[in-house]
């Protein structure tokens, strides 16, 4: 039995976008793990030197130093506030709303004054004028977004001459061996939860994805759903689950793999496109050499060994196999 024909025969899911879906209900999208925004950055957290060659990775791959970046689907403020510091301003533009709040408040937080949130509706044109920007970045975003060619246009048409776009993706390779189908419960409030089912096609590159929304305390949840396990997922207990939903959706994201967004960003109107080595993986890899040194157990230090070896990792064509970050120019 196809779980999903018969959620799409028997409970209506009507069409939606991911930020309904998803974002809007997320007090914190990276569920407060980010160090910096969260959490105090420890040296000793193989994460947190993946985070700081992340963020030079934006930062030297778009030339953002000093100059007026966009930041596009920032989720908690990431990469946004964690630049703000180096550029000369940065913009964040989310389809939440909630999202832009949440980057608003942690911003203020931070204090950060030269970050500004914005929404808009998803689908929409961008709501900049031409050659607004010098550096453009997104993080796992544009694949969540109703039509990912339309946006890469708009990135083009919102780049000023020679600027860059950094974008790091989710390809669905990851997802092979088992991972294809997959069940997420999150909580809402105290009275409810919801629900998210993915169908991954990898081959075609593309997710259905499924969000009820469930007038049920997360507790009373878990004793029906016990597990994240899709293959729990049966008729019955969706029956049994029914009277419950105060929202079914479904949208489809398109997931490309690396040659496909070459390829799109080349028909988008960029005139070079180059998939490169990543800045998190090359600090993963000096974490390895280096921990538990003691010169390095703070930030500051972290980054001097981090920067130069991101800097040039950011330039080092990659093979498109491993779905690396791509840097397009305009
Ligand atoms: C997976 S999160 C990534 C957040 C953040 N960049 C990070 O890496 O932690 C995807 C983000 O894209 C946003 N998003 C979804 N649809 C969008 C759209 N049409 N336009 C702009 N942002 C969108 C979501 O609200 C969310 O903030």
């Amino acid at each position: 039995m196809d779980i999903f024909a018969w959620i799409d025969n028997n409970l209506n899911p009507r069409p939606s976008t991911t930020d309904v879906m998803i974002y809007n209900d997320m007090d914190s999208q990276s569920g407060c793990s980010l160090p910096v925004i969260y959490q105090k950055f420890d040296a000793a957290n193989p994460m947190h030197w993946g985070e700081r060659g992340a963020i030079y990775d934006f930062l030297f791959a778009t030339r953002g130093g000093g100059k007026h970046l966009l930041d596009f689907g920032p989720g908690d403020g990431w990469p946004s506030l964690l630049l703000a510091p180096m550029a000369a301003k940065v913009t964040g533009l989310d389809s939440s709303e909630k999202r832009v709040e949440v980057c608003r408040e942690n911003a203020r937080r931070l204090g950060l004054p030269n970050t500004v949130f914005v929404s808009y509706s998803a689908g929409e044109a961008l709501p900049f004028a031409d050659n607004s920007f010098d550096g453009i970045t997104a993080a796992s975003a544009v694949e969540q977004t109703p039509d990912p060619r339309t946006v890469l246009r708009e990135f083009c048409r919102v780049l000023k001459p020679g600027g860059r776009l950094r974008l790091s993706y989710e390809g669905l390779a990851r997802y092979r061996g088992g991972r294809e189908q997959q069940m997420e419960l999150l909580k809402v409030d105290e009275g409810q939860t919801k629900i998210l089912l993915y169908n991954r096609n990898i081959q075609e590159e593309y997710v259905d994805n499924y969000a009820f929304k469930l007038s049920l305390p997360p507790a009373e949840l878990v004793k029906l759903v016990p597990e994240e396990d899709i293959g729990a997922l049966n008729p019955q207990l969706l029956e049994k689950l029914q009277p419950h939903i105060v929202f079914a959706g479904k949208c489809r994201t398109i997931h490309p793999s690396c040659g496909t967004w070459l390829n799109w960003l080349d028909e988008a109107g960029f005139s070079q496109a180059v998939a490169t080595h990543g800045g998190k993986v090359a600090a993963g890899i000096l974490y390895q050499q280096h921990a538990g040194d003691k010169e390095f157990g703070d930030m500051d230090a972290v980054d001097q060994l981090v920067k130069p070896a991101v800097r040039a990792a950011v330039e080092l064509e990659c093979p498109p196999e491993k779905d690396p970050p791509i840097t397009a120019i305009k």
